[in-house]
């Protein structure tokens, strides 16, 4: 029968392999593979003939054009493998772009003074043996007020202008942390002393003028041992203040004071000057804010199961704003949240610039 002689079936086959391997896409493969191997595409129409012949040229017939059809169908299997690769070949061929080239300026992002400051901060603690910890920022009553020895009814409490959340089902109030400090409390319930921990994070009070925003900054430092004593605390802070700073005579001013977490409590001073206008940190004949700290109030350790017996520590907490704002220059607290690239531009750093206390800590923004 006319098209199913050897003849016929190689250059049946010779064309469809042919255009298997000219096919340049898979909607064009498959365009020929149904052409082929469909219903109705030219090797099973050749398939059909074959009920019309007698049984031994079937036989002949029907072997040779299985052969024919395994050919085909082996081509197209090839090409499905190969023409993915090819696509994937060519599109990181027009896509490759070269790593090493500098950036555009203009196109170069800036890391946030806020968020260089807490680098710089836990860079230091973290020289000093300190392990970063977290809390929630929502929290409850007890972590953020009562395990922290400030009871309902105490006039702190005031003082922090706390946002309330809704009632739960149980009447309970959470609250948005007023400072990092509920985070002592969970990391002394889930560990055994010793502990060294500074935890960065948001904070929120119902405040907001130049110098206050509704939510800011803290960093959090806990320390428990046997033995802690108020002259680990001094160190610590002295060394912490002239590493941040960059000054190494930095005159630093314990000062006594009063937190319900701590007892004794002093706020820490750092020397500066105001001469001809400009505020100068270091050596002079005035004093800045920057820290609260304390030694951990025998009453916090019980309600965290402690012996007060047997461990003491140090904690302390400070405003990143402030102490970012004091280092950099940077004259309004509100800027930090406007979110205006120009500011960017001025205040931001360097992100690959990761502040390490080898390389120092006081690289100039921008
Ligand atoms: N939690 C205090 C605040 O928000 C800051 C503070 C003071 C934290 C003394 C401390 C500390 O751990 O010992 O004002």
């Amino acid at each position: 029968m006319q098209g199913l002689d050897a003849q016929s079936l190689k250059s049946v086959s010779d064309e469809i392999v042919q255009a298997v391997d000219a096919a340049e896409n898979l909607e064009a493969l498959d365009a020929i593979r149904v052409n082929a191997l469909g219903k109705k595409g030219r090797i099973s129409l050749l398939m059909r003939e074959l009920g019309g012949m007698d049984a031994d040229a079937r036989k002949a017939a029907g072997q040779a054009l299985n052969i024919v059809k395994d050919q085909v169908a082996a081509a197209l299997e090839a090409k499905q493998f190969v023409l993915p690769q090819a696509a994937l070949n060519e599109k990181l061929a027009t896509e490759a772009i070269d790593v090493s080239l500098p950036s555009r300026p203009s196109r170069e992002a800036r890391l946030h003074p806020l968020s260089r400051t807490i680098e710089e901060v836990l860079a230091i603690f973290a020289e000093m043996g300190f392990q970063v910890a977290e809390g929630p920022d929502i929290e409850s009553d007890y972590y953020n007020f009562t395990a922290l020895n400030i009871p309902p009814e105490h006039p702190a409490r005031q003082e922090h202008d706390t946002f309330y959340l809704p009632a739960n089902a149980d009447g309970q109030r959470k609250v948005l942390r007023t400072h990092t400090s509920p985070v002592q409390i969970r990391t002394m319930e889930a560990k055994e002393p010793p502990i060294r921990i500074i935890v960065p994070g948001r904070t929120y009070r119902s405040d907001h003028d130049a110098t206050h925003s509704p939510m800011f900054h803290q960093c959090e430092g806990l320390v428990i041992g046997d033995g802690i004593h108020m002259g680990h605390l001094k160190g610590c802070l002295i060394d912490f203040c002239r590493a941040f700073f960059g000054v190494d005579d930095l005159p630093v001013r314990f000062r006594p004071s009063y937190f319900p977490f701590t007892e004794p409590s002093a706020e820490v001073d750092i020397g500066c000057t105001r001469d001809g206008g400009g505020l100068k940190i270091g050596a002079g004949d005035d004093w800045l804010e920057i820290l609260g700290s304390g030694m951990v109030n025998p009453r916090v350790l019980a309600n965290c199961g402690y012996d007060p017996e047997k461990y003491q520590g140090f904690a302390f907490g400070m405003g990143i704003e402030r102490i970012a704002m004091l280092k950099y220059g940077i004259p309004d607290l509100r800027t930090f949240y406007d979110s205006d690239l120009r500011w960017m531009r001025h205040y931001g750093f360097l992100p690959f610039d990761a502040p390490s206390i080898h390389a120092g800590l006081v690289g100039g923004a921008g």
